[in-house]
């Protein structure tokens, strides 16, 4: 019910904000990159095992019976039916080059662990360098720094401000790029932030009018998702399809409707 999403919600921010506290103190002058994942250009630093380390401790401290789904860790069940779903550091990159575009992603969702299935709760993103917090719970409406987000109306898309982003493979990458090319002549711009968590509470919040990416992970879309859904947009992916790893797109529904057009023209969601 109410009262617990919105206890859910609180939990989300309070451990987004320590996860925050401790990445924004201890950043290194130099970040050592500790190893890469699916691809070389793909890093893990120290920060992100530490961080959410953290964030799973704190949580099961209150929540022993929820499971955790996790981008260092990976997923380790619960019996309550919750899942967390955790980002330590969204933006991994921009951490490494101290670009100050990176977050903390924390949601709680019902149901399966994955984004077509399950009914995400509440969340929190937190932007580390200046703590900028982006909150949700399902019916509760969202928030930027606690005040309370509705979307812009849509534009037309030769006006609209595009988010996107890039795999780490190099063939995804090279796909991504001849999509790109057609979208890119039909918008009024394109920012690539670097942090998906972001992309999607700046379309919550108007810096963006649009985000769309193929490949996000559960944890990159989970919390941010609800964001944007809370302020009155929708996530989607393609051909009717709801926001999968295949594509995910966010932003006001006539807008999104006339990006989809162009995604699935350009097979967007498909191929590497
Ligand atoms: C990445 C960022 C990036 C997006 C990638 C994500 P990470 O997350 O969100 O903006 O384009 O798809 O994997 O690796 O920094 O946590």
């Amino acid at each position: 019910d109410a009262t617990e999403i919105a206890a859910l919600r609180d939990l989300a921010e309070r451990v987004a904000r320590a996860a925050g506290d401790l990445v924004r103190s201890t950043r290194p002058d130099e970040v050592e990159v500790a190893s890469t994942k699916s691809s070389p250009v793909d890093v893990v630093t120290q920060m992100d095992a530490d961080s959410e380390a953290l964030l799973r401790r704190l949580i099961l401290a209150e929540r022993p019976d929820d499971a955790v789904l996790g981008e260092e860790e990976g997923h380790v069940a619960g019996a309550s039916g919750l899942t967390w779903v955790l980002d330590p550091i969204d933006g991994t990159v921009n951490y490494l080059y101290g670009i100050p575009a990176y977050a903390i992603s924390v949601a709680v969702v019902a149901g399966p662990p994955e984004p077509e299935r399950w009914t995400a709760l509440a969340g929190c993103v937190v932007q580390v360098p200046d703590g900028t917090c982006w909150t949700a719970s399902r019916g509760g409406g969202a928030t930027r720094d606690g005040r309370a987000l509705s979307l812009r109306p849509a534009r037309p898309l030769a006006q609209s401000l595009v988010g996107t982003g890039f795999g780490y493979a190099a063939e995804r990458r090279a796909a991504q790029a001849g999509v790109l090319a057609q979208v890119l002549p039909q918008v009024r711009d394109i920012r690539r932030i670097g942090a998906a968590a972001i992309d999607l509470c700046m379309v919550a919040d108007g810096r963006l009018d649009l985000t769309y990416e193929r490949g996000l992970n559960p944890w990159d879309m989970a919390a941010g998702g609800l964001v944007v859904e809370e302020a009155g947009g929708v996530v989607t992916g393609l051909r009717g399809r709801g926001a999968s790893p295949d594509m995910t797109v966010a932003g006001p529904a006539a807008s999104v409707r006339a990006l989809v057009e162009i995604l699935e023209g350009a097979n967007a969601d498909s191929g590497a």
